[in-house]
């Protein structure tokens, strides 16, 4: 396993629009050795998520941490966001030291394909429903920065 080096803000990758991930390449070695560096790479980092972009990949790739368990969403489509929200503190590891509330839904169902390549459907709420969200941004070239109402810990830039 290969730890992979986090880009950090500011980045063009971090600000792109990824690409899907072709469904024959999922199950490509390459892929899969990818997959399991980013989870790797997420853990050393101490971090409860990651997407490609912050590996410098523009692919719609997320990991996110259900409680001890990562999963890998690949082509994540949220079909739906809850009318309630929750407010809480979000860092990122693309933008060391800051913090800052930010509004999200509270609950949210996804579509995504997981690492075999396979259709799933689920439904997130609380921190994962947060954290979910928040990768999926990066996938779209969006922050938290560019969200948070109110700094607990400004960027630098
Ligand atoms: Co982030």
């Amino acid at each position: 396993m290969t730890l992979l080096k986090i880009v950090t803000h500011p980045s063009s990758f971090l600000r792109n629009l990824s690409s899907e991930v072709k469904r024959k390449y999922i199950k490509t070695e390459e892929f899969q050795r990818f997959l399991d560096d980013m989870i790797e790479t997420m853990k050393s980092a101490q971090g409860v998520g990651l997407a490609a972009p912050q590996v410098a990949k523009n692919l719609r790739v997320i990991i996110a941490l259900d409680g001890e368990k990562p999963l890998v969403l690949i082509n994540p489509r949220m079909h739906f966001k809850s009318w309630r929200k929750i407010s809480s503190e979000e860092g990122c590891l693309s933008i060391p030291g800051a913090w800052g509330i930010v509004k999200r839904h509270y609950a949210v169902s996804v579509k995504a394909l997981n690492r075999r390549g396979e259709k799933t459907k689920f439904r997130a709420r609380g921190l994962l429903s947060v954290i979910i969200q928040h990768e999926i941004d990066h996938l779209n070239g969006v922050l938290f920065i560019d969200k948070a109402k109110k700094f607990t810990n400004p960027p630098k830039m």
